[in-house]
């Protein structure tokens, strides 16, 4: 485990930048697992930026995102996918045959599923995992006290994800559900993962996270175990780990 201190948001943007665009240059072609979030918008930013100067090409990348809401189609602003091409995607030259988010609008949970793990090992694995990190230590959605063997699945979101989200909807009902994520089983089979996180309401679930014992009840505390894992944070959310 690497843990490396940044000062500011924006320099543990431009961090994590770096690591994905070294990743890139390194391997043209390589599978990059992407995120959503508040966390990643300055990463992606920065990639944007480098894109447009010319220092990086995304034509051979082939992206595979964590999660998205079951019953969401790609063109609902509330997406995960509707995310990720307003923050990054077009705004570089990724082919869209390239980008994988799971497909919110296949209500089949099984073939949804399946295809997913399925894409994923057919692209050879993903060779560098960039994830956020939630207060309650979730990864994905794959929420405390998620199985640590799981491949991608269904989850039932928690009352208070849907209570937080219901805000950005017309109504409470038309909030999902379910979502599809990543398993950890399937994060912790990237070659590598990138961690990022600022502020200082992460700075508990960092320090318990990553200097506590590895739990369930904690999902991101099994990255303690990953060969080649990175946490990326800023002087706040690093605040309590006396590094
Ligand atoms: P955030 O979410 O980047 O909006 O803090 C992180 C997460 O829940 O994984």
């Amino acid at each position: 485990m690497k843990i490396i201190k940044a000062k500011t948001y924006k320099d543990m943007s431009r961090k994590a930048a770096n690591i994905i665009s070294a990743q890139v240059i390194m391997k043209p072609n390589c599978v990059l697992g992407l995120a959503t979030g508040s966390t990643p918008i300055g990463l992606y930013e920065q990639l944007i930026d480098w894109y447009q100067k010319g220092d990086i090409d995304f034509s051979e990348v082939t992206t595979i995102n964590l999660d998205e809401y079951r019953g969401l189609s790609g063109d609902n602003p509330q997406s995960y996918r509707y995310f990720m091409d307003e923050h990054f995607f077009k705004h570089i030259n990724i082919r869209p045959e390239n980008i994988n988010v799971p497909d919110g609008t296949n209500l089949d949970v099984q073939a949804e599923c399946t295809r997913y793990d399925h894409l994923i090992m057919d692209k050879g694995g993903i060779d560098l995992q960039l994830l956020g990190i939630g207060n309650n230590g979730h990864i994905g959605f794959n929420e405390p006290d998620s199985a640590f063997e799981l491949g991608t699945h269904c989850i039932d979101l928690l009352e208070s994800t849907i209570e937080a989200n219901a805000r950005f909807f017309e109504n409470e009902d038309e909030v999902p559900r379910q979502a599809y994520t990543m398993g950890i089983k399937t994060i912790m089979q990237a070659h590598k993962v990138l961690m990022i996180a600022n502020g200082k309401n992460k700075a508990a679930i960092l320090k318990e996270a990553f200097l506590g014992p590895v739990t369930p009840r904690v999902p991101a505390s099994i990255l303690q175990m990953h060969p080649d894992f990175t946490l990326i944070g800023d002087e706040e959310a690093m605040s309590e780990m006396n590094l």
